[in-house]
């Protein structure tokens, strides 16, 4: 049996949610097509009973928590967030992430650092040997002077193109622009990252690193494995 990415998604995403979600959790929602299956697993442990205070990464994944019945509070309503379970762009040997390609980078960096157990959520095509092969890297950055932010972030080594969505500039729920940034990939992502952090005008960029507690990887057999396992052995 082939799954789908689909399938994938689903079974990686209520796996993750049954091995680390708890009642009484304080619990971190993801955003994109993989979170999307965790949020409405947590919906169901809600309906079962369960009593959880959740924290959104974006407006969609808020208005989805709504509607699957779950509580869902601002990020400075809480001391600190047990698990967040989110989704990842590409994953390296090391548990490196890229995220940010569904344009929430910049909640969910700030959701990931009040978390104790991030856990990344993804089918097997999400991984990669190098950061930066399959993906851009998506960077948030103020509309104010983007071009010249647009500049100093090719000067990194990279193809810098503003994200569009419906023939304009795709605005995210801070309302920043994004860039995503075409790397032949990335050899030393902590580098990187602090030549990026160092523009002016540059909000958040998309490189997780050191942040994943536990990656999540469903593979096309529907075979879930946890690379936090694997490194540990
Ligand atoms: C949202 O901004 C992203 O970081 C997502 O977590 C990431 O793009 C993964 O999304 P999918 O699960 O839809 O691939």
């Amino acid at each position: 049996m082939t799954l789908d990415a689909a399938a994938m998604k689903k079974i990686v995403a209520e796996e993750a949610v049954n091995r680390y979600v708890k009642d009484g959790m304080n619990v971190g929602l993801g955003t994109g097509s993989t979170a999307y299956y965790a949020i409405k697993r947590i919906g169901e442990l809600v309906a079962e009973g369960y009593n959880l205070t959740c924290v959104a990464t974006s407006v969609q994944s808020e208005d989805l928590a709504k509607e699957c019945g779950i509580k869902v509070v601002g990020v400075d309503d809480v001391d600190k967030l047990d698990v967040t379970i989110d989704g990842a762009d590409e994953v390296d040997p090391k548990m490196q992430l890229i995220k940010g390609l569904g344009g929430a980078l910049l909640r969910e960096k700030i959701v990931a650092a009040a978390t104790v157990n991030e856990i990344i959520v993804a089918d097997d095509s999400k991984l990669v040997e190098k950061l930066g092969t399959k993906a851009p890297l998506p960077v948030e950055v103020l509309i104010f002077g983007h071009e010249h932010t647009k500049y100093a972030l090719e000067r990194q080594g990279c193809k810098a193109e503003l994200r569009m969505k419906d023939g304009k500039p795709f605005v995210t729920d801070g309302g920043n622009y994004i860039y995503d940034c075409r790397f032949e990939g990335i050899d030393n992502p902590f580098f990187l990252e602090s030549r990026i952090d160092v523009i002016p005008g540059v909000v958040e960029n998309g490189l997780f690193l050191n942040t994943a507690f536990d990656v999540l990887i469903c593979d096309r057999d529907g075979n879930v494995s946890s690379m936090n396992e694997k490194l540990s052995r």
